[in-house]
């Protein structure tokens, strides 16, 4: 069964392109075929992904927007012949805004056929609520939150919260949020445990098991562009199991029914 997730969160430096290619990695490792779509204009997926020269950009999708004009952006990644990308580039900044009502949907009706073919789509999106992650919400079943621990993640995660909850009754009637993960934690600070706790009271059935350590081998193996989960140290290790534990949690997300999943909650606003 094939998923495709926004990675989303309107804050930037939170984590997305860093739990997108986690989760790339995760189903690398598991031997499933895995299309990364790097939407943020910082391209920060694509250089992570080890993605050879390439002209086809997601900017050029959107600029197309036809029926499967996805599938021909599509280059492989430097991990292994089953992980593919639709990479980005600076000039996707230029798609950042609406053009017209309908322009939200040129991602998702570029990539019919073409989700289909994997097992795991996932988005990277960029850091705000514009045109491209209204696109990335349009196109996904499931949107997977990023937090960090800190004083702004309550007001953050709400606000992606309300927009997702928007995007599930307007463009993308099948969207459901995924859960929030909570990315970079220092167990042994007590302001991160403050704060994963307050977010656990606040979103009891939205907070994911496990959350994400901060483990410097995180940026070692994205500058050595290959996966963490190919990275020979005890801090990738951990890294590893908590992106297998977060792609079961996901995958097990999208096969339960619809109800079972708790919308946006409103207690905040
Ligand atoms: N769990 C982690 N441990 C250590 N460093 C991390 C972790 N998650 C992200 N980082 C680092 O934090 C920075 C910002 O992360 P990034 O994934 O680029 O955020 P975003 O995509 O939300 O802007 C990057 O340098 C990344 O390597
Ligand atoms: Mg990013």
């Amino acid at each position: 069964m094939s998923v495709t997730v926004a990675v989303l969160s309107l804050k930037g430096g939170v984590g997305k392109s860093s739990v997108t290619v986690g989760l790339a990695g995760a189903a690398w490792q598991r031997d499933r075929s895995v299309l990364v779509i790097d939407c943020d204009p910082q391209a920060n997926s694509t250089l992570c992904l080890d993605v050879p020269p390439h002209t086809f950009t997601l900017s050029d999708v959107l600029a197309d927007g036809r029926p499967g004009i996805a599938s021909e952006a599509i280059v492989p990644s430097g991990w292994g012949p089953r992980v593919h990308v639709i990479p980005s580039e600076e000039a996707l900044a230029h798609r950042d805004t609406a053009t017209m009502p309908s322009s939200a949907a040129r991602l998702r009706l570029s990539l019919t056929g073409v989700a289909d073919r994997y097992d795991l789509v996932l988005l990277d999106c960029p850091p705000s609520l514009g045109e491209l992650t209204r696109n990335a919400l349009a196109a996904a079943d499931l949107a997977l939150i990023v937090t960090e621990p800190g004083f702004f993640a309550l007001r953050g995660a709400q606000q992606a919260l309300r927009a997702i909850e928007v995007a599930s009754t307007s463009i993308n009637l099948g969207l459901r949020p995924a859960g929030i993960v909570v990315n970079r934690v220092r167990a042994n600070l007590t302001e991160h445990t403050y704060r994963v706790d307050e977010l656990r009271q606040a979103y009891p059935n939205l907070i994911l098991d496990p959350v994400i350590p901060e483990r410097t081998a995180v940026q070692q193996a994205q500058g050595a562009c290959v996966p963490v989960q190919a990275w020979p140290s005890p801090g990738a290790r951990e890294i590893t199991e908590a992106f297998d534990d977060l792609i079961d949690a996901l995958l097990s997300a999208h096969s339960r029914p619809q109800t079972a999943i708790i919308p946006a909650t409103r207690e905040h606003s």
